[in-house]
């Protein structure tokens, strides 16, 4: 499909549902949702009864996003913002709210009737500090600085020049202006037959990026600091109606998934050891293996020696942070195929075991952040803790996973962890 072919589709299907939405309606294709929730598993649920009671229920209804980018941006009293794609206005209304009198919120939308509705939900609002422009988010009708946070929910994914809207966004931003966005991103290999799919690339998905990609694009564009958090996660069998509608086999797609292996490192303080081991797997085992990393009692910071092992060594630290293993035990968490214990039982560390399915192997190693000494002991012990994951993640990735039955492959893990001794700081 061509770019021009794109738009006009997507002007086609959003003026479709902005209309429903002025008629009575709602915004999906099918029955109508309550106020507050979507059409699907994606647009469903996403702004609390206190956002719903601040906007006019025709900005619900017509609420088509995969977020709430206003819950991740920080806005400030008479702040300028900016919303990519505004829709029927529920974003631009809420931040308008936050942004008070002295500040602006705009919105940018191409489609007619989506514009028409938002400024109707503008008057119903009685928002005097809203300005809808209708444009095209790869050419913002904005100037240059202009802009102190752009919002977008669910839209960039629509455009087929997402380096071009991203740098755009980065041009009409002040220095130092915020980017909070909530989109759809794919882990793994979209198949040919989804990204044919008119259908779903009007619903977000065809037109994903891949996480790591989108990454690189912004960084690309000139951001900053970016940080991807996942807000909600979807496996193939939770779009299997919508998959089967489009006359996509569900099980063909399952199986072209099953390369991907989700892996969990867990420790106690997840500042160092398992952090290291988080991004040192991403880095290596892309785009096969995505990692994770957990503490059971998280200290909430991650060790600045352990990312600057990371650094030297050129392995992406852009979004570690240390996080309680309870985020990866939620019905919504990644399905975990393989959980890492990386403490040291040696030295009396507890260990915290994970529950269930996943297969599990214990890789102690000696806890960096617990040597005192000089700077250059520290530096050691994290330097050592680094090369022992380092070695074991590389062994890791060498296992010929599909070959291997799950008793041989548990031996497998629990060679690895025998290679190499963890090495003791008593040196
Ligand atoms: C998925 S809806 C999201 C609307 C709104 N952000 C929300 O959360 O309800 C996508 C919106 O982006 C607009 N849009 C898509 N591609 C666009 C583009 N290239 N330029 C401007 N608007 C675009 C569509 O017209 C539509 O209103």
């Amino acid at each position: 499909m061509s770019t021009t072919d794109i738009k006009q589709v997507v002007k086609e299907r959003y003026g479709q549902a902005a209309l429903r939405v002025k008629n009575g309606g709602s915004s999906c294709c099918g029955a109508s949702p309550r106020v507050g929730r979507g059409c699907d598993p994606i647009t469903s649920n996403l702004y609390d009864a206190a956002q719903g009671e601040q906007v006019p229920e025709e900005a619900m209804l017509a609420s088509l996003g995969c977020g709430n980018p206003t819950a991740l941006a920080h806005l400030n009293a008479g702040e300028v913002v900016l919303d990519l794609g505004s829709g029927g206005g529920i974003d631009v209304l809420l931040s308008a709210k936050r942004v008070g009198p002295t500040g602006k919120a705009y919105g940018l939308d191409m489609t007619d009737e989506m514009l028409a509705l938002a400024n109707e939900n503008k008057r119903k609002a009685g928002a005097e500090n809203v300005e809808f422009l209708r444009g095209e988010i790869e050419h913002i009708p904005l100037p240059d600085n202009s802009v102190d946070v752009i919002i977008s929910n669910c839209v960039i994914n629509l455009s087929a020049d997402k380096g071009q809207v991203l740098r755009e966004a980065f041009r009409v931003l002040k220095p130092g202006g915020r980017f909070a966005v909530s989109d759809v991103v794919t882990r793994g290999e979209i198949s040919p037959a989804i990204r044919q799919s008119v259908l779903l690339w009007v619903g977000c998905v065809a037109g994903a990026l891949e996480d790591v990609e989108y990454r690189d694009k912004l960084a690309a564009a000139g951001f900053e600091q970016i940080d991807i958090e996942p807000m909600r996660i979807y496996r193939a069998e939770d779009a299997r109606e919508l998959l089967y509608a489009e006359g996509i086999d569900v099980p063909i797609l399952e199986a072209g998934m099953q390369g991907r292996y989700n892996v969990l490192f867990l420790c106690t303080g997840n500042s160092a050891r398992s952090i290291m081991a988080e991004a040192i797997l991403n880095f290596k085992g892309r785009p096969n293996f995505t990692a994770y990393s957990a503490g059971s009692h998280t200290t909430g910071a991650v060790r600045r020696e352990a990312l600057g092992q990371l650094e030297v060594a050129r392995v992406p630290t852009q979004g570690l942070r240390s996080k309680s293993w309870h985020e990866f035990s939620q019905s919504n968490s990644p399905k975990l195929d393989f959980v890492f214990t990386v403490c040291d039982n040696a030295a009396k560390e507890v260990c915290p075991v994970w529950p269930g399915q996943p297969m599990t192997a214990h890789w102690g190693a000696a806890d960096p952040a617990a040597v005192r000494g000089s700077k250059e002991d520290v530096e050691r012990a994290f330097r050592d803790a680094f090369f022992i994951l380092d070695r074991r993640i590389s062994l890791f990735l060498c296992i010929p996973f599909k070959t291997l039955d799950s008793l041989a492959l548990k031996k497998e893990l629990d060679n690895i962890a025998q290679t190499m001794t963890p090495v003791t700081n008593d040196r």
